[in-house]
């Protein structure tokens, strides 16, 4: 089975939702084509954001079977410098934080992707363990003598580890938001944690989403958006407690969350300021998330009259980045390769293949036509800065970005 409709919300249960944003019926975001593939038709699936009426946890109830999603994945955290940097600082703090004190520390990662993590982690003499169910990707990790186990994380699993070695710290970043069961996994983390152990995940910030009109986020992989007011009832319902956040910069706005066993630690002040935040910014109430919808088909509206205007001015217009979120923004908008003459992008495994629904090609950014009014729709959004940066022979050539979100706009030299 390919395809399910869930009815029940992820943390709460409730079975009462409102519809808060239909994207259409899109294939998913990671499946590019190869030219052999372009005459074939395409899986879609309904792309819908709903919201809880009940604890206001934000998700997709349209869920594609994750053995097509994940099996074999094209996402690797080390493909972007940035995501490096912030992985290796992101070790550093696990251990000046948390694993520092304990004597023979022991980490176990869920998700552990190409093993970047990981492997700072190791530098520190500590024990650690990757599951990860992509088998491309648990290669890489064992070359880098990381011990990695292929499959995904269920309680089975979790049994099977905590009958060997129980962990101080367990990891889980841009994982939760994958997971369709929130249930069985937590109850997994808690077999692998010690008593006082600590479970550290990132996940993109719902309030972020919302606040930058982040829509293109929304895609089949992320079932689940996360913000602190919705969790923190969840946690407690498994006696477990947030005692520390951290907001990051990473995919568009991040949240780390430190959760422990009930009374292990002294619960900080970022956990209330930021559920406080998210209260004044109304995450807890319908009308928000009606103005967001607004707000997406304003943005849908002016990104195409933009483009239509440049076009007929003669520009070249052309994707710059083809991330998964790209492509849920192509699709939306409808902007396929009779507008884009072709994307760029950096990923060798993506270059000469075609994006799914809009069929457009994607080229080496080195093989980037020398040629007047181009510019480039900027898809990797969340690279904006470091994109700028090393565009900037381009932008004094003329070369411009149109900056999709939260509000279409061109940058120039
Ligand atoms: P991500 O947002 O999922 O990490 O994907 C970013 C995509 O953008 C990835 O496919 C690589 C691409 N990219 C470029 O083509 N040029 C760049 O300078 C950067 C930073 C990313
Ligand atoms: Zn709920």
């Amino acid at each position: 089975m390919m395809y399910k409709l869930k009815k029940n919300c992820r943390l709460c249960s409730n079975n009462k939702f409102e519809l808060i944003l239909d994207l259409g019926k899109q294939p998913t975001s990671n499946s590019f084509l190869t030219k052999n593939q372009l005459k074939n038709s395409e899986k879609k699936f309904p792309l819908r954001l709903y919201i809880c009426k009940k604890c206001h946890h934000l998700q997709l109830l349209d869920v594609v079977d994750k053995k097509y999603l994940f099996s074999n994945y094209h996402y690797l955290t080390s493909a972007n410098k940035p995501i490096i940097k912030h992985f290796q600082k992101y070790a550093d703090d696990m251990y000046k934080k948390i694993l520092k004190e304990k004597e023979k520390p022991f980490v176990i990662e869920i998700g552990s992707n190409d093993g970047t993590l990981l492997k700072k982690i190791l530098k520190y003499k500590v024990d650690v363990l990757g599951i990860e169910p992509a088998k491309n990707l648990a290669r890489i990790s064992r070359k880098s003598k990381i011990k990695t186990q292929n499959s995904f994380f269920n309680i089975d699993t979790a049994n099977k580890i905590s009958k060997m070695k129980k962990a101080d710290l367990v990891l889980a970043n841009n994982v939760l938001g994958h997971i369709d069961n929130l249930d069985e996994f937590i109850r997994g983390v808690l077999k692998l944690l010690k008593d006082d152990g600590v479970f550290v995940f990132e996940v993109p910030h719902a309030l972020e989403l919302i606040k930058k009109l982040e829509f293109d986020t929304i895609y089949h992989e992320h079932i689940s958006y996360f913000s602190l007011i919705p969790l923190t009832k969840w946690f407690n319902k498994y006696n477990l407690e947030i005692f520390n956040v951290e907001r990051k910069i990473v995919h568009g706005g991040t949240i780390r969350v430190f959760v422990s066993r009930k009374n292990n630690f002294k619960i900080m002040k970022s956990v209330d300021k930021i559920k406080s935040i998210e209260k004044n910014y109304g995450m807890n109430k319908l009308q928000t998330y009606r103005i967001f919808q607004k707000q997406i088909y304003d943005l849908k509206d002016v990104l195409n009259l933009k483009i239509k205007k440049l076009k007929k001015e003669k520009n070249i217009i052309f994707g710059y980045g083809a991330p998964a979120k790209g492509n849920v923004l192509l699709n939306f908008c409808k902007i396929d390769n009779k507008i884009l003459e072709f994307i760029s992008d950096t990923t060798v495994l993506k270059q000469g293949k075609y994006t799914p629904g809009t069929k457009i090609k994607i080229i080496n950014p080195d093989n980037l036509p020398k040629k007047n009014k181009m510019i480039g729709l900027l898809l990797a959004w969340n690279y904006k800065n470091e994109i700028i940066k090393n565009e900037m022979k381009f932008l004094k050539n003329g070369g411009k970005f149109l900056i999709p979100i939260p509000n279409p706009r061109i940058i120039s030299k």
